[in-house]
């Protein structure tokens, strides 16, 4: 049986979506400020057209709470985790990253929080 060719997204969007529980100490992602940045990342993709080729992913806890709320943007051949979202930041970050192809280096996490990948042996 033949197989239809599905077409890959250019990009992925990892959102985390972690919520705590009040009272933790640990922060997370999403709390009262910041949940709505997920809808606000679908409905501007979609306004612009880009859901198809970008396919945006609500995911739990990337591994970088200090910095959130965080997102992680992979590509064909690499990979962006941006920290501190806000909703000015996520429009900056799709107009000029997802539509322009220049990632937006100042929102990037910080080296110390994002280094090289662990070696699996
Ligand atoms: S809660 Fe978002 S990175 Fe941990």
């Amino acid at each position: 049986m033949q197989m239809p060719q599905i077409p890959q997204p250019t990009y992925y969007i990892f959102k985390c979506e972690q919520s705590s529980p009040p009272g933790m100490p640990k922060p997370s992602c999403v709390n009262a400020e910041t949940g709505g940045l997920f809808n606000h990342i679908g409905m501007t993709l979609m306004q612009k057209g880009l859901m198809g080729p970008v396919q945006l992913i609500r995911t739990s806890c990337l591994g970088r709470c200090q910095q959130g709320p965080v997102m992680l943007v992979v590509g064909q051949n690499d990979r962006f985790m941006y920290a501190n979202l806000t909703v000015e930041k996520i429009n900056r970050i799709i107009d000029e990253h997802i539509k322009g192809g220049m990632p937006v280096t100042e929102y990037l996490i910080p080296e110390q929080f994002w280094g090289e990948p662990q070696v699996i042996n």
